[in-house]
């Protein structure tokens, strides 16, 4: 689906329907990989149709791995075991961190050298934390001072005992494949813990991984050379993308909406509690649990919303959310201020400086720092021409902001909301009342 670059949001009445959310983009990236690498055949449907999740496809087409997108979005991949073929070209990981961060882990055991590139966006990102482990592991990648273009050598891996320094899901995914791949047990500690869908997809593909909770965070085991068998699967629709729709209904009071089979696992929930506590009415029914990931179906209601401060294991648990929180939070009651999320700056954009950029526009005041943001509630958002810095959630955060803004926004760059939500503003379109 081709997206227009600029889009214009009229201001809204009220938000009402039910959404459809496309698969999460996180587990989706996690079954084509482990897919790949399992013995046999593996049947995806609801995979995500952002152009990240296409990306990794890409890649592992690249890769040798053969694969068949068949209609309702379900991909059949055919399983290659662990051995991948060498690459025919680059490995093209377009915008997606998540792919180059995870796939480099699979690549790095492997028999060949691979080569991995990304657009303008990943080549500034820092690939550091995978490279840094991984070398550890017996890994030999070059970069541009820590940013892609990766080039892997490829070969044999040890097993790693790694604290991880930063906060990051996908450097515990990445360290758990290669483990899955290498000599010996692989342990990986974090402090805080982040979204754990490297483990539980392991473990739906057949693998044992061992996960104990240490202080706030998690220590997971996995032991080499353990073979993945291919399954059938449903990926569950994506909380982050739900997001945007929940805090539009956040922003008026009788709203109300339904998003059946949504994502529950409690590492990604916490956005829930959050909007609770904010004000927004929240109910789930249907709780059930497919290949160990919670899926439950939502009904939403708006009502008036106070503000929340954001700090620590909350901000790296919300961190794809706050964008779209800190967009609305003009319109909250006591306002909202965000701290410790300074990776926030090394995202698809630097979403601090995009975000704060963008309600100053619409005639917010902010207040930006290093490693959050402090803003004001009780305000009011003028229409105003908003940028997307060329960064999906931003695109779509502001187009949440600007249904209840005063005149029309327009936003430009809103083509980048394909990168995780293709049909996001029809579907916007379609549940919101004027
Ligand atoms: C992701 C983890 C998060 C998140 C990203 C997807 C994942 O990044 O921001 O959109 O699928 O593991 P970090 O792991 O770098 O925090």
């Amino acid at each position: 689906m081709k997206l227009a670059s600029e889009i214009v949001v009229r201001p809204a009445r009220n938000v009402r329907g039910s959404v459809q959310l496309p698969g999460d983009k996180s587990i989706s990236h996690r079954y084509a990989m482990l897919a790949s690498i399992a013995e046999g055949p593996s049947r995806i449907e609801n995979y995500s149709t952002g152009a990240d999740c296409a990306s990794t496809l890409g890649c592992v087409r690249t890769l040798g791995v053969v694969w068949e997108r068949k209609d309702g979005n379900v991909i059949e991949v055919a399983g290659r075991g662990p051995a991948l073929a060498a690459p025919t070209g680059a490995l093209d990981c377009g915008n997606s961190g998540s792919t180059m961060r995870m796939l480099s882990g699979m690549v790095s055991a492997q028999e060949f050298a691979s080569e991995m590139i990304g657009d303008e966006s990943l080549s500034r990102r820092p690939m550091q934390r995978v490279i840094q482990p991984l070398t550890q592991m017996g890994a030999r990648i070059d970069s541009q001072d820590g940013k892609p273009p990766l080039c892997i050598a490829g070969g044999k891996l040890k097993a790693i005992d790694y604290v991880m320094p930063v906060a990051s899901a996908q450097v515990k995914s990445c360290l758990l494949f290669a483990g899955l791949l290498a000599d010996g047990e692989t342990r990986v500690e974090e402090s805080v813990r982040t979204r754990d869908h490297g483990e539980v997809a392991l473990r739906a593909f057949g693998a044992k991984v061992d996960r104990k909770s240490k202080g706030g965070g998690s220590e997971v085991r996995i032991r080499g050379g353990q073979r993945l068998r291919g399954i059938e699967a449903r990926v569950p629709g994506d909380l982050s993308s739900a997001a945007f729709f929940l805090c539009a209904a956040a922003l008026f009071p009788g709203s109300q909406l339904t998003l059946p089979s949504l994502l529950m696992n409690p590492t990604r929930a916490r956005l829930l509690d959050v909007l609770m506590q904010m004000g927004l009415r929240i109910s789930v029914t249907q709780l059930d649990e497919v290949h160990g990931e919670l899926v439950g179906s939502l009904q939403v209601e708006g009502a008036a919303l106070k503000g929340t401060t954001l700090v620590g294991a909350d901000s790296a648990a919300l961190i794809d959310e706050i964008p779209v929180l800190a967009a609305i939070a003009p319109l909250t009651e006591q306002g909202i201020e965000v701290r410790d999320a300074k990776e926030l700056r090394v995202k698809e954009s630097d979403r601090i400086a995009a975000v704060a950029a963008n309600l100053r526009r619409m005639g917010a005041e902010v207040e930006e720092r290093e490693d959050g943001l402090k803003i004001p509630g009780g305000q009011t958002l003028h229409g105003a021409e908003i940028d997307s810095f060329s960064d999906h959630r931003i695109a779509m955060a502001f187009a949440v902001a600007a249904l209840r803004a005063e005149g029309e926004t327009l936003i430009r760059g809103a083509e980048a909301a394909a990168i995780s939500y293709p049909a996001f503003f029809e579907t916007l379109e379609a549940v919101v009342e004027r």
